[in-house]
């Protein structure tokens, strides 16, 4: 069995494939996919690119082709804005939701997609206990809550307060809600876990840039841990 990895941007990714060992790379769609060993269980990790079109195209596609993936980790930084949250946090996805996903004039809830019940979509308990015990030995600080995810990026301190008012969100980015919908037709375990690079306010973008690889190089050490550590779920 497999874990499969997902992030938007090399620097979301290149602490990961450098760690894994016997690496070979395949094409799965339009997407490059690296196979390998990550402390002697079974990875495969893709940079699917920015958004969430880019997003649910690599896990459709990687999930047919792949159908021994026993659960999906996402990777990345994102914007904190939930209040207390710092730059180099990480956030634990206990749900998440597309922000930007609005059919409230057919009488569904903001965030809402037509065929599921609830506009929230919950992180599998189990991968969710095992990062958490990752972060912990990490001693890496981590809160755990809602990311909101949107094709757009957050710059500015209305847009990034509506998110957190609107859905009780931790943190914002443009990925995980849409890979965890293929994952809830997939019916394969997801979680998300995003390091907070910036606030998603008015200096979002230098701020990103500015800690973009410190930020997601926590991620890689979590992820790093949660190999060595977990026994059952991969082998
Ligand atoms: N990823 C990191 N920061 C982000 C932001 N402010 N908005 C969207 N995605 C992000």
């Amino acid at each position: 069995m497999t874990i499969l990895i997902l992030g938007a941007l090399e620097e979301e990714v290149q602490g990961i494939r450098s760690a894994m060992e016997n690496v070979t790379e395949e094409k799965v769609g339009a997407f490059v996919v690296w196979r390998g060993k990550l402390n002697k269980k079974s990875l495969l990790l893709c940079r699917c690119g920015i958004g969430k079109v880019n997003a649910s195209a690599a896990a459709s596609a990687i999930l047919t082709c792949n159908p021994d993936v026993a659960g999906v980790i996402n990777t990345g930084v994102a914007g904190g804005v939930g209040k207390g949250l710092r730059r180099g946090d990480v956030v634990l996805g206990t749900k998440t939701v597309q922000h930007d996903v609005d059919s409230t004039p057919d009488g569904l809830r903001k965030g809402q997609i037509d065929g599921f019940e609830s506009e929230f979509f919950d992180a599998d308990p189990a991968l969710s206990a095992q990062l958490i015990r990752a972060l912990t030995r990490e001693g890496i600080p981590y809160r755990e809550g809602v990311i909101a995810s949107g094709d757009q990026f957050i710059a500015s301190d209305e847009k990034a307060n509506a998110i957190a008012c609107e859905f009780g969100a931790l943190a914002c980015e443009m990925e995980s809600a849409a890979i965890a919908q293929v994952c809830a037709l997939y019916k394969v375990p997801f979680v998300a876990l995003r390091a907070i690079s910036d606030n998603g306010g008015d200096n979002a973008i230098g701020s990103f840039y500015e800690f973009l690889h410190t930020a997601a190089e926590k991620n890689v050490r979590a992820i790093k841990r949660f190999t060595s550590d977990i026994e059952t779920v991969i082998g």
